[in-house]
C-alpha cells in the first residue's frame, strides 16, 4: 500500500541560506556520560566529563519550545518513580504475565522525567525482568521481549532501542500495512500538538502542517483542511484523529503507543521520534520492494515490477508533507535533543542502507532480464528522483537546524550528508528510456 502525500516542500539546500547556518548556535556533542547503573561508555572513561546535558525548563508553557504536557504537568503518581517499581515488583509478585506487564506506570514515569532522567532503582529493577524467549508465538510475550530494550537500554542505547524498532518489526510481521502504521504516527503527532495548542501558539505551524499530512495519508476528506483559527484547527485535528485512527487496528496503535519513550521532556523529541519512526516505516516498505521487485524482474513479471518501483516512488515522494512537520523544530529545543542522544543516529538505519544497498542488485537483474528495458527504466529513474530529493531536503534541514557541527552518529554532518546525497541510486541508468 502506498501513502499520496503532497509534493517536495522547497526545503532543499537552495531554500537553506548560509546565513541560518551561521545562526546555528549548536554546541559539540558532548562525550556520553554514565549514569548510575551503567555500563560507562569508551568515551566516558577517557574524555572530560562535560556535565550533565541540557534539560527543559518545566516552568514554560508545554508545547513547541518547551516541555511536553506529561512533564508540565504530570500526575503525582509518574513523577515519582515509586508507583512504578511497586507495579512492578507486584507483577513479579503475581506470576509475570506478559498481558498484565504495568506499562502505563513505567511509561507514565519516563515521559514525565525523560529517560535519560530515569533513577538507577527503576532502571535496575526493569533489567532485572526476565524477557520472554525470543520468537515466542505468544503476542503478548513477544510484545513485551521486543519493547523492553527501548527502557532497558539508559544512556548506552542506540538508534533502533530509540525507535522502538523491534516493536515495529513485529508488527509488520503481523500483516499491519505501512500506510496503516504511518496513519496512526502521524494521528499521535496531531492529537499531541492539538493538546497544547491552547497555551503554546507556536504550535499552530506544526499542528497544521501534522494536520495536512495526516489527512493526506489516511486518504481522509480534504475539505474541512487545516483551519487557522485555534479552536477549529482543535475540533478539525479531533476530528481527524479520531476518523484515521478508527481505520487501524488494535494491535498498531498498541504499537505507537507504547514506543515513545523521549530521552528528555522535550515537547519537540516526541514530534522528532514520531517523525523518525515514520521515515523508518518508509525505509522498510521500499527495502521490501526493491527486493520483491528484483525477485519480479528475475521472474519476468514486469508489470509486478513496475507497479512494485512506483509504489516505492510514491511513498518516498509522500515524506515531503513529513519533512514539513520537521521543519518546525526549533534550533534551541533540538540541541537540548542532540545532546541526549549522541550515539543514537539514523546513519544507523539498517533499512535505509537496505534500500541503497539491494538497488545495484535490482538494476543487475533488470539489465541481465530479456524484459523491456524501456517499461522499467523510468520507475527506476521516478524511485532514484524520489530517493534523492528526499537526501537532499534532508541536508537542507540538517543545515538550518543544526549548520555544520558533528552529527551524533560521528560523521562530519552537513557535508557527509550533501556527498551522500549526490550518490544515486542506479548511478548507470539510462535515462534516455525516461520517458514512459
Ligand atoms: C532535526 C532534524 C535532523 C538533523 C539535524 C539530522 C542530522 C543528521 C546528520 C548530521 C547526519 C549525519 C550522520 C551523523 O553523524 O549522525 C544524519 C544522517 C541521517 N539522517 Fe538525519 N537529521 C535529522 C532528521 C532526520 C530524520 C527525521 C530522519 C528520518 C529517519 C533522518 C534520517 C537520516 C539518515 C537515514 C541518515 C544517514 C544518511 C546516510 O548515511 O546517507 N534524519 N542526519
Amino acid at each position: 500500500m502506498t501513502t499520496a502525500l503532497s509534493p517536495a516542500p522547497a526545503t532543499g539546500p537552495a531554500a537553506t541560506p548560509a546565513a541560518d547556518a551561521a545562526q546555528a548556535a549548536d554546541p559539540a556533542p558532548p562525550a556520553r556520560t554514565s549514569i548510575p547503573g551503567n555500563a560507562p561508555t569508551a568515551a566516558a572513561t577517557t574524555a572530560p566529563d562535560p556535565g550533565p546535558a541540557p534539560t527543559v525548563d518545566p516552568a514554560r508553557a508545554p508545547g513547541v519550545g518547551g516541555p511536553s504536557l506529561a512533564a508540565a504537568r504530570p500526575d503525582r503518581a509518574d513523577a515519582d518513580p515509586r508507583r512504578a517499581l511497586d507495579e512492578l515488583a507486584r507483577w513479579q509478585a503475581e506470576g509475570r504475565a506478559a498481558d498484565r506487564f504495568p506499562y502505563q506506570a513505567v511509561l507514565g514515569h519516563y515521559r514525565a522525567v525523560g529517560k535519560n532522567s530515569v533513577g538507577p532503582e527503576l532502571l535496575t529493577a526493569l533489567r532485572a525482568v526476565q524477557p520472554p524467549r525470543a520468537g515466542t508465538a505468544d503476542p503478548a510475550e513477544r510484545l513485551l521481549a521486543d519493547w523492553l530494550p527501548q527502557v532497558v537500554d539508559g544512556r548506552d542505547g542506540d538508534y533502533d532501542s530509540y525507535l522502538g524498532s523491534p516493536v515495529y518489526a513485529s508488527t509488520a510481521m503481523t500483516g499491519a500495512g505501512t500506510a496503516r502504521v504511518i496513519t496512526a504516527l502521524l494521528a499521535d503527532v496531531v492529537a499531541v500538538e492539538a493538546a497544547t495548542l491552547a497555551g503554546a501558539p507556536a504550535g499552530l505551524a506544526r499542528t497544521r502542517a501534522a494536520l495536512r499530512a495526516l489527512t493526506a495519508a489516511a486518504g481522509l476528506p480534504a475539505e474541512h483542511g487545516a483551519p487557522a483559527e485555534p479552536a477549529e484547527l482543535v475540533r478539525a485535528c479531533a476530528e481527524a484523529v479520531a476518523a484515521a485512527r478508527a481505520a487501524v487496528p488494535a494491535d498498531v496503535l498498541r504499537a505507537v503507543e507504547l514506543t515513545l519513550t523521549p530521552t528528555t521532556t522535550s515537547h519537540d523529541e516526541q514530534m522528532f521520534i514520531r517523525v523518525i519512526q515514520i521515515f523508518e516505516a518508509v525505509f522498510a516498505a521500499v527495502a521490501d520492494a526493491v527486493r520483491a521487485a528484483t525477485k519480479a524482474v528475475a521472474a519476468g513479471r514486469t508489470g509486478a515490477a513496475r507497479e512494485l518501483l512506483a509504489g516505492a516512488a510514491e511513498q518516498v515522494a509522500g515524506t515531503s508533507a513529513v519533512f514539513r512537520v520537521l521543519t518546525t523544530m526549533p534550533r534551541d529545543a533540538f540541541a537540548v535533543i542532540r545532546a541526549n542522544t549522541d550515539g543514537r543516529s539514523a546513519v544507523q538505519s539498517r533499512a535505509y542502507r537496505t534500500v541503497e544497498r539491494s538497488c545495484p542488485a535490482l538494476h543487475r537483474a533488470v539489465l541481465d532480464s530479456s524484459l523491456p528495458q524501456d517499461e522499467l527504466h523510468p520507475v527506476m529513474a521516478q524511485l532514484d528522483d524520489a530517493w534523492g530529493a528526499m537526501k537532499r531536503t534532508h541536508w537542507g534541514i540538517t543545515m538550518k537546524i543544526i549548520g555544520q557541527v558533528r552529527g551524533t552518529g560521528g560523521t562530519a554532518g552537513a557535508s557527509y550528508l550533501r556527498e551522500a546525497a549526490e550518490a544515486r541510486l542506479f548511478p548507470d541508468l539510462d535515462r534516455a528510456h525516461q520517458g514512459g
